[in-house]
């Protein structure tokens, strides 16, 4: 009994951080369902940066220090998401099948 309410509780932990993959599904219309393509027409294909360089990067477009042309667009993709969305987002960016 004490061993199925653990196992509830952390499912439900793991239910509420919010996965890579799915934080990417808003960003999927822009950058190709892989991140395989260039947004816009502008963008890197962000699929071959490494984690660190898309961490860098969203994290530069919130706080303004990162971007080209079309920075402003990416800032309100990037606004709302926490470092830990950020995180989960770079890591599933960089490790999604080339
Ligand atoms: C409406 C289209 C659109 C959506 C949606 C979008 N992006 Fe972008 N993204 C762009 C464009 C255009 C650029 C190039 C912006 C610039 O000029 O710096 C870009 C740039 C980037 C870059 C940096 C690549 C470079 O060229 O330096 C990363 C990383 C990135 N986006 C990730 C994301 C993530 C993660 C999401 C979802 C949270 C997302 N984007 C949603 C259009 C989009």
């Amino acid at each position: 009994m004490k061993t199925a309410i653990l196992t509830l509780m952390v499912a439900s932990t793991m239910m509420m951080a919010s996965s890579g993959a799915d934080l990417y599904n808003k960003c999927a219309s822009c950058h190709g369902s892989m991140g395989e393509k260039k947004a816009l027409g502008k963008s890197k294909v962000i699929n071959e940066m490494s984690k660190d360089e898309i961490i860098i990067a969203l994290k530069g477009y919130k706080d303004g220090s990162y971007g080209a042309a079309m920075k402003g667009l990416m800032k309100g993709q990037v606004s709302k998401l926490t470092d830990d969305d950020i995180s989960s987002l770079a890591s599933y960016i960089a490790s999604v099948k080339k």
